[in-house]
């Protein structure tokens, strides 16, 4: 049943959610149906999303064949190669499924240094030597083994389809394939797939991918022992050390995905689960909170500067502690503390609401960053409100670089999420400590921060790309729908602002900051730069009375849609498709 809004209904609304009071209503702007929904990075993903739902699939399945479509149509992010996270709620069970690379056996924490010390970033970035061992074939693998219905094979088919039969180049992709031929001109075997006679893929075309689809139809057969064992795994071996990499047989065939507790806190009568560690970013997202209640964030005007200035303060705190982070075997202890009521306390009480406290005085700065993009996030709810919020990377755009011709996929280059040379700022400008060193079988500190929030029957699922970005923009979105009761469209649209503690700056999206703010900010002692897309946040949600909608950020390449959509116009997501 689609809820119409009458004039009056619409005045309390207003009132209501102005007040901070409403719970999350159904978006009259968005399209909404009973039988789930889905957003993500690519058309052909969320349509295999759709697919699986209306087959009779939970979230759960829905969710892997997302995942496996973008490994095919999106292979700037999606992966069988990277690594991820998800959150996920299945009835009142919520659980993080950790299935992010490791470092190979023989990684040492000299390989991205020159022989005067200094972080050589190619080698991190580029080339097999990048690459941290494979996650997303055993994380895909897990999620469905514990939680799928439907048969495995039926959830992979919709990517076999799409490598074997072909999919259109989007316009996105093209872009994608432009702007990164350098990369992936690199490798013959890369350039064979992706630059075609030495061009990228013009939009339109279309693709087959027949190494990429005969390594998804062994996956359907044996799960991920087809990959991770055996020929595949030969092949990604060979590949390796080709080009001088350190991948062995045994690092692939000692993966194992990590079921972790999930971090859980409550902010503004919301429960909340988002991503531990490896992942800094639901320890961010709860520190964030934590502090925002306590300097009484909700209460103040919306555009005013004091919302952007505590959030500003709030950040560089929360990403000057996430320097103690890494491996939960390095920092779990630090994790813990940095979320304790006793030191958000005490980390609130040193903001100044009318002063910027200068990023100088809580660590040393030791440089200036530099930045890159794509991952992917998506999130799907079902009928029953069984919510998946699921974020998986190569790092950088096309990872690696290096595609394992036999395999038909790309390697990360997650390595570069190690802190090469600690203290030294990383390709997202994030400065982070020996926690955080390479070293053998560790997992990488990772920002990515899928979450999952409810409340009296209703329930979000959400969580972006965007590297140092990320907890930030999923943070604004969360606050958007549960503080100030936004509709999704809204909660997603309203311009972003970012603050990582180093670099001593504010990130302001086009229009994020009224020109009063701005210079109420800058009196307050804050630098101020303008920043493209802080996060591409795709969000899903179920309300209590069972209407599910989708939402994908209008920042980046997205695609949103329901299952037994009820008369709602389309959505902008739509006419994406
Ligand atoms: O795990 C991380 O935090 C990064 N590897 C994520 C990279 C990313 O989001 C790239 N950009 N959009």
């Amino acid at each position: 049943m689609k809820r119409i809004l009458r004039p009056t209904t619409l005045a309390a609304t207003v009132i209501l959610s102005c007040l901070g009071l409403l719970s999350c209503g159904a978006d009259p702007s968005v399209s909404a149906g009973t039988g789930g929904a889905v957003a993500s990075a690519a058309p052909r993903a969320t349509a295999a999303g759709l697919e699986i739902l209306e087959g009779g699939g939970n979230a759960v399945d829905a969710a892997v064949a997302t995942a496996l479509v973008l490994a095919v149509v999106h292979p700037n992010a999606g992966n069988l190669g990277g690594g991820g996270f998800a959150v996920i709620r299945m009835g009142d069970e919520v659980e993080a499924l950790d299935f992010r690379e490791t470092a190979p056996a023989a990684a040492r924490a000299e390989m991205y240094l020159d022989e005067n010390g200094e972080a050589v970033p190619d080698r991190s970035l580029i080339g097999p030597l990048a690459a941290g061992v494979p996650g997303s074939p055993h994380g895909y693998f897990e999620l469905h083994r514990r939680y799928g219905t439907l048969p495995w094979k039926r959830v992979v088919d919709p990517a076999i389809r799409a490598a074997r039969d072909g999919f259109v180049v989007t316009d996105r992709l093209a872009g994608a394939l432009e702007e990164n031929a350098d990369l992936l001109g690199r490798f013959e075997a890369t350039a064979a797939v992706w630059l075609p006679g030495g061009h990228p893929h013009g939009a339109g075309s279309i693709v087959r991918i027949p190494a990429l689809a005969e390594s998804l139809l062994a996956y359907a057969d044996r799960g991920p022992v087809a990959l991770m064992e055996g020929s595949i795994a030969a092949a990604v071996v060979a590949a390796s050390e080709r080009h001088g990499g350190i991948l062995s047989l045994k690092d692939l065939a000692d993966y194992r995905p990590i079921w972790r507790r999930p971090i859980r806190f409550r902010a503004f009568g919301w429960e909340v689960a988002s991503m531990p560690l490896p992942s800094s970013g639901g320890i961010i997202l709860g520190q964030t909170c934590g502090m925002l209640e306590r300097l009484d964030w909700a209460a103040r005007p919306r555009d005013g500067a004091d919302r952007a200035h505590l959030l500003a303060e709030v950040w560089r705190r929360a990403y000057a502690d996430r320097f103690l982070l890494g491996d939960p075997s390095t920092s779990q202890a630090a994790a813990e503390d940095l979320l304790s009521p006793e030191w958000l306390d005490l980390r609130a009480a040193t903001i100044d609401v009318e002063r910027a406290t200068p990023s100088d005085e809580i660590l040393p700065w030791p440089g200036p960053p530099t930045e890159s993009d794509q991952t992917t996030h998506f999130s799907v709810v079902d009928a029953e409100g069984n919510a998946v919020a699921l974020t998986t990377t190569l790092n950088g755009s096309f990872g690696s670089g290096l595609l394992v011709p036999e395999a038909g996929f790309l390697l990360n280059d997650e390595m570069d999420d190690f802190a090469a040379r600690p203290g030294r700022p990383n390709q997202f400008g994030l400065v982070q400590g020996e926690a955080n060193a390479v070293g053998p079988g560790k997992r990488m500190l990772s920002s990515m921060t899928p979450t999952v929030a409810w409340r009296d029957g209703e329930i979000l699922a959400l969580g972006a790309p965007g590297g140092s970005r990320i907890p930030t923009g999923t943070a604004q979105v969360l606050l958007n729908t549960v503080v100030d009761g936004d509709g999704l469209q809204s909660a997603v649209d309203r311009p972003r602002v970012h603050h990582q503690w180093r670099p001593d700056a504010i990130w302001a999206e086009a229009d994020a900051l009224t020109p009063e703010t701005r210079q109420e900010l800058i009196r307050r002692g804050h630098d101020i730069r303008k920043r493209n897309a802080i996060g591409l946040v795709q969000i899903v949600r179920r309300t209590a009375d069972g209407m599910c909608q989708a939402v994908a950020d209008p920042r980046g390449p997205g695609s949103a849609a329901v299952v037994g959509k009820q008369g709602a116009r389309p959505g902008p997501w739509e006419m994406n498709q």
